[in-house]
């Protein structure tokens, strides 16, 4: 790999990681909120950040190039409302989506064909991610402060599972 590549797809693991973290705090939040379901699927979309960063670790390792870790930062710990803390996750989303197509920019700058290969997985993906959690964030924006429907949207996010990004009924 040429060291560019290896020293962006470095840090871009560390963001992938970060992302995992800060799902993770958002988990937190949920669960001492008693928002049960968006903890849960907090908790799923951290466990999918951290594969994310993998795929990069084992990227790497298959070239022949060196995965060094760098320190994580802290993540947000509160957050004023279930909205503001899926807002901070669409915003994170779209934040990933642009480091990824730089990725793809520098790999096609030194024609890196397998890096672009690797990287297609990753272009689909923020489509996916992009698009769930901006759909959240909507029928949060209607709710408003709605109990009731602040329980319908925590009991459909929650039947969220490993295989699927957003619940069934969504
Ligand atoms: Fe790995 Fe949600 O981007």
């Amino acid at each position: 790999m040429h060291q560019e590549i290896q020293d962006a797809f470095n840090d871009h693991l560390n963001a992938e990681f970060y992302s995992s973290y800060l799902y993770l705090s958002m988990m937190n939040y949920f669960a001492a909120e008693n928002w049960d379901g968006m903890a849960s699927w907090m908790q799923l979309q951290a466990d999918e950040e951290r594969m994310h960063a993998m795929k990069f670790v084992d990227h790497i390792n298959e070239r022949g190039g060196r995965v060094i870790l760098q320190q994580i930062d802290t993540p947000k710990i509160e957050f004023g409302s279930v909205l503001e803390a899926f807002e901070d996750s669409y915003q994170h989303e779209c934040l990933v989506t642009r480091k990824i197509n730089q990725l793809v920019d520098l790999a096609a700058k030194h024609s890196d064909h397998a890096a672009i290969a690797f990287l297609q997985w990753f272009v689909s993906e923020q489509v996916e991610e992009e698009s769930t959690v901006l759909s959240i964030v909507e029928k949060l924006r209607k709710v408003g402060d709605n109990p009731m429907g602040l329980l319908m949207i925590d009991d459909q996010v929650g039947q969220r599972t490993g295989s699927d990004s957003e619940g069934d009924a969504g």
